[in-house]
């Protein structure tokens, strides 16, 4: 494809947005770190939330971040060159402007719609003209999850046995479901003890219960995809938690051991099933960090706010 291809602005300045992708079947470990090739199939919803990213000529590479000038010397701002130069032509200076439309404190990595926007700003800015598969198997060189945020509604992330990676991207599945709705309750927004990357690879690399995660995914995409096709939410929230608590046990097998909860973190996760017991269905999923992402219908949306005055609603429905 276009990697090792250097290509030239096609027009001065483009701009695009990509939605942020909450996996309901979890992304957990690399067969190809380079190429951010999974072990797995994964599967998410975009919310209607994300990244807006501009490209534009310059004198110099520059990066502004949510209205700030970045130093070039950061880690993101490192990742995000290092990207742009799989595809810029002599090293074509360029600034990059971003804005994440996620609410401030949300605590939440925005690599996956940073990302999937700037490789949808490149497609523009280039000209290229790629399909929604082909920027995906781009994005995904960028951050394995962005590969999912180039669609909205619910998105599967297909592994892909090639080497090259070419079968490695995601696809949306034609379903909507009104009535789901999805909600942030957060309990940090510090920057995690170590990101995804390095713990997927300690993950791989230490955990022995790491070898039961093929089985835990092909175990959860049947069921998660029968629950979306016959909006079984029941079926939904349970399959969503058990695979977020099964991926945090195999990291937590590690060595060191990774731990992403809070004591906050798991007192939610005993309220949330203590509700649950009396009646009020709402399931979580947690990622990388300490944050609950809440999974629960719309017609208990209010119920839910006046047990969690904080809880940052997302999207109230997923209608496509
Ligand atoms: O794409 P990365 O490197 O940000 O990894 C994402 C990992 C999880 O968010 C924990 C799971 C997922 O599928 O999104």
């Amino acid at each position: 494809m276009l990697v090792g291809t250097k290509s030239t602005p096609a027009i001065d300045k483009a701009s695009a947005f990509a939605p942020v992708n909450i996996a309901l079947v979890k992304y957990w470990g690399k067969r190809n770190s380079e190429l951010n090739l999974p072990r797995t199939s994964s599967l998410s919803i975009s919310l209607p939330v994300g990244t807006t990213t501009s490209i534009q000529t310059h004198s110099v590479d520059a990066l502004v971040l949510n209205g700030s000038s970045m130093p070039l010397t950061t880690p993101f701002a490192e990742r995000l060159f290092a990207f742009i130069d799989l595809f810029r032509q002599n090293h074509m200076p360029l600034l990059i402007t971003t804005v994440n439309d996620i609410p401030t404190g949300a605590g939440l990595a925005s690599s996956a719609s940073g990302f999937a926007a700037l490789t949808r700003a490149l497609d523009i800015f280039f000209g290229w003209n790629l399909t929604p598969k082909e920027l995906s198997i781009l994005a995904r060189l960028g951050s394995g999850s962005a590969s999912r945020s180039l669609y909205s509604g619910f998105v599967e992330w297909h592994a892909g046995t090639r080497e090259d990676g070419l079968d490695s991207y995601a696809e949306r599945l034609d379903e909507s479901w009104d009535e789901l709705s999805v909600g942030f309750w957060i309990f940090s927004d510090k920057t995690k003890p170590i990101d995804s990357r390095k713990a997927m690879q300690q993950t791989v690399d230490t955990s022995l219960l790491y070898k039961a995660w093929p089985d835990v995914v092909a175990r959860d995409l049947p069921l998660m995809k029968e629950a979306i096709a016959t909006k079984a939410f029941s079926l939904l929230g349970q399959t969503a938690e058990s695979n977020a608590l099964c991926m945090h046990a195999t990291m937590q097998a590690s060595l060191p051991p990774i731990i992403y909860f809070l004591p906050e973190t798991i007192a939610a996760m005993h309220t949330i099933w203590q509700w649950r017991e009396k009646g009020l269905e709402v399931y979580f999923t947690v990622d990388a960090g300490p944050n609950l992402k809440l999974l629960f219908l719309k017609k208990d949306k209010e119920t839910l706010l006046s047990c969690i005055p904080e809880l940052q609603i997302m999207k109230s429905g997923f209608q496509l």
